[in-house]
C-alpha cells in the first residue's frame, strides 16, 4: 500500500496505469438486443470513460448455454467480437481501459434462455428456492426450473468456453478480462457447500469445490497470459441461494489457490475483485443486514491481507467508505455500481464532492437504448470550469 493514498491517486496494475481508484463495476443492464452490442453499449461506457479511469463490462456470455437474462451481449460469435470492437474503441478514444467479465449463469436460468429449451445446467440438479424469481424475455418473471447437474465429463468443455471466450474479448481489443466467480452463478455454484452437492472431484472438500475456479484461471492465463486475467468472487453473498457454511474460509481457500497458481507461474493475476455483503448482492434491496458490517469488514480485510495482489472491492461503496477503504489500505480499487448508472461523470462528482443524481430501478433491466441508460445527467460544464478541481 502506496502512503498517502487515496481515492483520487494513481495507481500503477501491471502495464495499466490507472488515473484514479474508482472502477466501473460490470452491471448487466440488458441493452445488447439479441445479445450483439450496439451503438447504445459504446455511448454508455464513453460516457462513464475518465482518461487512465478502469471499466469494467457488464456480464458477458461465453456460450449459448450461458444466458439467463433478457439481452445479454456474448462474446462467443464472430458477430459478437466484431460488434465489441465499436464498444472498446469509443472507451479506449476517451482514454480509458476496459476489461471484459466473462459470464455463465448456471442454473439460474431458465428453458426459453437455453438452446433447443433444454433445462440451464449446474453443480448440481437442485433448482433455486421460491425466494428467487427469473427476468423473462417479456419483461415477467418465472420460476426457476431444475436444472442439469453437469457429468464430470462434460466440464473441460465449459472449461474450455471460457478459454475461447477470453480469445474472442482479446480480439475485440479488451485490455483483459475478469472471470465471473460472484453472486450465485455457474462458478459460485461450484464454490459454495450450500449448493454444490456433487461426489466426484468437483464436489465435497474445498479443494474440490475450487477446482472449476481454478481450472478456468489456468485455462484463461495459459491463452491471454496472467496480467490480462482477473477474478470476482463473493464468498459472503447469499445472492440465488449462494451460501456457504464457512465464508471466510472459502475466500481463503481461494486466496490462497491463486496465491499458490501466482507464484508457480511467476507472474501475477492483474486484480482480485471481492464483493462485500453489506448490500445483500445488488438489485434487490436498499438496505444491507443488520449487524453485519463488523462481520464482513472482517472477512475483507482477512481476504485482501491474504492476497497477494490489487485488492479491488464492491458493494454498498460511498464517496465517504470508498476514500477509507483506499486511505486505509483495505483496499486498492473501489468499483462503483449503482451510483455509476445514474451519474456517468461519477468519477468527477467524487473528486468534487457533488451532489449525485438518484438511480432509478425500474430500468436497470429495460432495452430502451436511452432511458434509465445513457440519459441520466452529467454535471453543467459551467460548475466544471469554476472548479480547478475538476481537472482529471
Ligand atoms: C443492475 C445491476 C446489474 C449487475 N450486474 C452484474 C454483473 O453482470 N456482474 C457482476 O459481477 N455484478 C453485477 N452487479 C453487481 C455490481 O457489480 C456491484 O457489485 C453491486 O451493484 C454493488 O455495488 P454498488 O453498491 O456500488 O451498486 C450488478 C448490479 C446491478 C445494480
Amino acid at each position: 500500500m502506496a502512503e498517502n493514498s487515496t481515492l483520487f491517486s494513481p495507481y500503477n496494475m501491471g502495464k495499466f496505469n490507472l488515473s484514479h481508484r474508482v472502477v466501473l463495476a460490470p452491471m448487466t443492464r440488458c441493452r445488447a438486443l439479441k445479445g450483439i452490442p450496439n451503438a447504445a453499449l459504446a455511448e454508455y461506457y464513453a460516457q462513464r470513460s475518465t482518461p487512465g479511469g478502469f471499466l469494467i463490462s457488464e456480464g458477458t456470455l461465453i456460450s449459448p448455454t450461458a444466458p439467463g437474462f433478457p439481452h445479454v451481449p456474448g462474446i462467443y460469435s464472430d458477430e459478437q467480437v466484431e460488434a465489441w470492437r465499436d464498444v472498446v474503441d469509443a472507451v479506449h478514444a476517451k482514454g480509458s481501459i476496459i476489461f471484459c467479465q466473462l459470464w455463465h449463469v448456471g442454473r439460474a436460468s431458465h428453458p426459453v434462455y437455453q438452446p433447443g429449451g433444454a433445462p440451464p445446467i449446474s453443480s448440481t440438479s437442485k433448482p433455486l428456492s421460491a425466494r428467487w424469481r427469473i427476468l423473462l424475455p417479456d419483461g415477467s418473471y418465472g420460476v426457476y426450473p431444475e436444472p442439469r447437474a453437469l457429468n464430470t465429463s462434460e466440464i473441460p468443455e465449459i472449461v474450455q468456453h471460457y478459454r475461447q471466450a477470453a480469445i474472442n474479448a482479446i480480439r475485440a481489443g479488451f485490455d483483459g478480462i475478469e472471470i465471473h466467480g460472484a453472486h450465485g452463478y455457474l462458478i459460485d455454484q461450484f464454490l459454495k457447500d450450500g449448493i454444490n452437492d456433487r461426489t466426484d472431484e468437483y464436489g465435497g472438500s474445498l479443494a474440490n469445490r475450487c477446482r472449476f475456479l481454478l481450472q478456468v484461471v489456468e485455462a484463461v492465463v495459459s491463452a491471454i497470459g496472467a496480467e490480462r486475467v482477473a477474478v470476482r468472487i463473493s464468498p459472503a453473498i447469499d445472492h440465488l441461494d449462494a451460501i456457504d457454511s464457512d465464508p471466510l474460509g472459502l475466500g481463503l481457500a481461494v486466496v490462497e489457490r491463486l496465491n499458490s497458481f501466482q507464484k508457480k507461474l511467476g507472474r501475477k493475476l492483474i486484480y482480485l475483485h471481492v464483493t462485500q455483503p453489506r448490500y445483500t448482492a445488488y438489485g434487490q434491496t436498499e438496505s444491507g443486514r443488520p449487524g453485519s458490517e463488523e462481520e464482513e469488514a472482517h472477512l475483507m480485510q482477512n481476504l485482501r491481507k491474504a492476497y497477494e495482489g490489487t485488492f479491488m472491492c464492491s458493494g454498498g461503496f460511498t464517496r465517504k467508505l470508498g476514500m477509507e477503504a483506499v486511505a486505509e489500505g483495505h483496499a486498492d480499487l473501489v468499483s462503483y455500481g449503482r451510483l455509476f448508472i445514474s451519474n456517468p461523470d461519477l468519477v468527477l462528482r467524487l473528486k468534487l464532492n457533488a451532489p449525485l443524481t438518484r438511480y432509478n430501478r425500474k430500468t436497470f433491466y429495460t432495452q430502451d437504448p436511452v432511458i434509465g441508460y445513457t440519459d441520466y445527467p452529467f454535471m453543467t460544464k459551467e460548475t466544471e470550469a469554476k472548479d480547478p478541481r475538476a481537472r482529471l
